[in-house]
């Protein structure tokens, strides 16, 4: 049986790396072989690459530069990890994908949807993900929590407004896509957001 490309989404502080563990948990008892990654990151190099991105020091980088660095990880990853691991019938859960790019550098960055489109195709041809959950949260709550945890990225030291636009790009294109996007309130208590979670995932386990 083929595997599945899952990806998860939202702003900081969704509660994405407790949501994933359980997604992992959740699939690979079925008996599924589940590669867990994320992005930007992945591989070696995509690290590398991450730790330029996130690294403070560079605050005030150029957009487009940030942009193709987020597509140079990804074209890596794609590669080395991604579509090797699919090749094998393995399901791939991963941990952001160009959806944030569209997010982020689209309603973020305030680049043009056309051009992220134009990469997006160069780097990835037709592939898509198969499902996206997109964990939703008010910017408020979402930044108090990412708040908690210590020293600030270079993406947590943005302004609200910033992750007000990031927002409202996820749910625009939860609202405008093919149907692969799933919106949960992750506000609500984690274990309503984890019986949601395994409610959407069903579907796919089973198909
Ligand atoms: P993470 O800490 O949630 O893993 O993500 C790292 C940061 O990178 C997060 O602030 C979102 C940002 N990001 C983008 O701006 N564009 C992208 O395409 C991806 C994958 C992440």
């Amino acid at each position: 049986m083929k595997g599945k490309f899952i990806t998860v989404e939202g702003i900081e502080g969704v509660g994405k790396t407790t949501n994933i563990a359980f997604l992992h948990k959740l699939i690979s008892g079925t008996g599924k072989e589940v590669v867990l990654t994320r992005e930007p990151g992945g591989t070696p190099l995509g690290e590398a690459i991450r730790g330029l991105l996130l690294d403070p020091q560079y605050t005030g980088m150029n957009a487009d530069c940030e942009l193709q660095l987020m597509f140079a990880a990804r074209a890596e990853h794609l590669d080395k990890v991604v579509w090797p691991a699919m090749e094998a019938g393995h399901w791939v859960l991963c941990d952001r994908f160009t959806d944030a790019t569209y997010a982020y550098q689209g309603g973020g960055r305030g680049i043009d949807v056309e051009r992220i489109a134009r990469l997006e195709q160069w780097v990835q041809r037709d592939f898509r993900p198969d499902l996206t959950l997109l964990l939703d949260v008010p910017v408020e709550i979402g930044l108090e929590r990412a708040g908690n945890r210590g020293a600030l990225d270079r993406f947590e030291q943005e302004e609200v407004a910033f992750f007000e636009r990031v927002r409202q790009a996820y749910l625009e294109m939860a609202r405008t896509h093919d149907g692969r996007y799933r919106v949960i309130d992750a506000s609500q208590p984690l274990e309503a957001v984890q019986w949601q979670l395994a409610e959407e995932l069903q579907p796919e386990l089973k198909a």
